[in-house]
């Protein structure tokens, strides 16, 4: 027997090879369609003068956040405490945790990342604004606090002028707290199907923000940041004129769910984001079964679609089990496809991102780069 000291992983893509080569289940990126997204979003909101603050809880890796940096995003939104390490390490300069938290351990991390970066994060609880602001105040650093409002959504934030105000009054008790403006997201309506309809319900989710915006105005508080909105919003937040900022996330990959959602007015990302599969078994009468399963995508906004235009039309993802994607091929169009590769898109992608390790970008049908995600599994 061999010693076991000498075994190793094989090298799963390599930088230069064709995408037909990489060992599947792989996550790949379409990089001109990744680019065209990304500078996309970075000309909207500059045009209308709102700052991009885009949520790495999409993609968890800092070399895409460096991207979308270089095109000039203020910073990026982390959603839990732990993520926003990798950022951090990697040089972002900016994070907006834009969650809420609790815990002497999430308190300790906050402060930690204070040390290293401007950080924010979002309260809707005067206990968290306690916790944390006794220990910034004994660490000697400083955060910026944004209340979360609740502008429709019916999850975190406060609801009613008072408790915001009693937020706000909180936070001015602590040397090392700041107020730092208002969290205001929505996230049901950035999956509103219909454009119209979409474009109503931000509408709305707007004036409930400017409402809270103008409440504080009349106490004698400015408000620097208004900060929300999604992929599904975005060109409507940017001209709301209540948000300053927004934090949109999967318009760089835009998954199948993204995908399916009515899009007017020229702004619709392509898809860039794709599951590499392999169909690895036929034995069954009109049933083609693949290697992506449950641990290669999320379902949770519904089965992955086979990309349209190659085998679109031939093969339909009907179900996932754990390690088996099954495919039901369409009449007319059976015949053996034992070891054809398919390209999938899933239906969302932040789950989707968290269960690999990179990204696999490629370009034409070269892979161009490896990118770490970095903040894979980073949830606590
Ligand atoms: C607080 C917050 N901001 C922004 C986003 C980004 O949304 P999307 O990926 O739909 O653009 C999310 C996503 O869930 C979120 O929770």
């Amino acid at each position: 027997m061999k010693d076991v000291a000498n075994l190793k992983l094989p090298v799963m893509a390599r930088i230069g090879d064709p995408v037909s080569r990489v060992s599947t289940p792989a996550l790949l990126l379409d990089l001109e369609a990744f680019e065209a997204n990304a500078q996309r979003m970075a000309e909207l909101t500059q045009r209308h003068g709102v700052a991009l603050r885009p949520h790495a809880k999409a993609h968890k890796s800092s070399a895409i956040a460096q991207a979308q940096l270089a095109l000039g995003a203020v910073g990026i939104c982390c959603q839990k405490m732990s993520e926003a390490y990798p950022f951090v390490a990697k040089g972002v300069q900016s994070i907006h945790i834009s969650n809420e938290f609790v815990g002497a351990d999430k308190v300790a991390m906050a402060v930690e990342l204070a040390g290293y970066v401007r950080l924010s994060v979002c309260v809707d609880h005067v206990a968290q604004v306690d916790a944390l602001g006794k220990a910034v105040s004994q660490a000697g650093v400083s955060i910026a606090v944004f209340p979360e409002v609740d502008i429709g959504q019916g999850r975190c934030g406060v609801k009613g002028n008072d408790a915001l105000a009693a937020l706000v009054d909180r936070i001015a008790r602590y040397q090392g707290l700041s107020f730092g403006g208002l969290q205001a997201y929505h996230g049901g309506i950035q999956h509103v199907a219909s454009w119209e309809q979409r474009r109503s319900a931000a509408s709305v989710a707007a004036d409930a923000a400017a409402q809270y915006v103008q409440f504080l105005a009349a106490r004698g508080i400015a408000c620097p940041v208004v900060t929300g909105g999604g992929t599904g919003t975005a060109e409507f937040d940017v001209t709301s004129g209540v948000f300053t900022e927004i934090q949109p996330g999967s318009y760089v990959f835009m998954d199948g769910d993204y995908g399916s959602k009515d899009w007017v007015g020229g702004w619709k990302p392509a898809h860039s984001l794709f599951i590499a599969s392999t169909i690895m078994s036929t034995a069954k009468a009109g049933l083609a079964v693949c290697d992506v399963g449950l641990k290669g995508v999320a379902v949770d906004s519904g089965l992955p679609l086979v990309r349209p235009g190659e085998y679109g039309d031939q093969l339909k993802y009907t179900a996932a089990n754990d390690e088996h994607g099954i495919l039901q091929i369409a009449a007319g169009n059976e015949r053996d496809y034992l070891g054809e590769r398919l390209f999938l898109i899933p239906g969302h992608c932040d789950p989707t991102a968290n269960l690999y390790q990179q990204y696999v970008g490629f370009r034409g049908d070269v892979v161009e780069c490896l990118w770490n995600i970095d903040a894979r599994g980073l949830s606590q």
